[in-house]
């Protein structure tokens, strides 16, 4: 049975203090027990980028989540997909951004031929917190000389602003 985008929505959970102690998770893997839900967010993303107007020519998919419905973005828009790892994931030359995370830095990483200059991207994420993440995956793709013309998410977390990090536009699909 086809899914409307409401009822996709609808199959995001909440967990209270998962990891840790008073953080509240939002579980968007019941997406993915259900094909046709997983076929609707996809559309809807994907009509979302098409609405913008403007050529697309890389989907970036952010690890680990972003692995999840990057790649099947891509495919309906016949582009290719490119990775964003953890540092040492990676075979090859790469480049860098280091980004801060609860407990400290961290490094993400690209292969460094995996965005041709001058190409128009679109990061793809499940979740916006404080957009450090997403602010590295621009940086990476800007030492490409790569631009992104959107950064689009399932879920943005209401009040800590990750936006105002981005320099590309935003697009959540949902705010919690
Ligand atoms: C989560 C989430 C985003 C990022 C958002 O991943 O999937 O990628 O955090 O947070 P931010 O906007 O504050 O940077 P996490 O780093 O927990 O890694 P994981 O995908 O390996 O679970
Ligand atoms: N879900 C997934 N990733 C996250 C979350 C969440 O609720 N908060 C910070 N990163």
């Amino acid at each position: 049975m086809p899914y409307t985008i409401e009822q996709v929505k609808a199959l995001v959970r909440e967990f209270p203090d998962f990891p840790s102690e008073g953080i509240l998770f939002r579980d968007i893997f019941p997406i993915f027990r259900h094909p046709e839900a997983v076929e609707c967010l996809v559309s809807h993303f994907v009509d979302y980028i098409k609405a913008l107007g403007k050529p697309v020519d890389v989907v970036v998919g952010l690890d680990a989540r972003g692995f999840l419905f990057g790649p099947l973005i891509a495919i309906k828009l016949g582009v290719p997909f490119a990775p964003v790892r953890k540092r040492g994931k990676l075979p090859g030359q790469v480049v860098s951004a280091t980004y801060m995370k609860e407990y400290g830095p961290d490094v993400f990483e690209m292969q460094s031929d995996a965005i041709e200059s001058g190409k128009n991207v679109v990061i793809v994420d499940d979740l916006l917190a404080t957009g450090g993440s997403c602010k590295a995956a621009e940086e990476l793709v800007a030492q490409m000389n790569g631009n992104v013309i959107l950064d689009a998410f399932v879920i943005s977390l209401a009040g800590l602003e990750g936006d105002k990090k981005l320099k590309a536009p935003v697009y959540a699909l949902m705010e919690c």
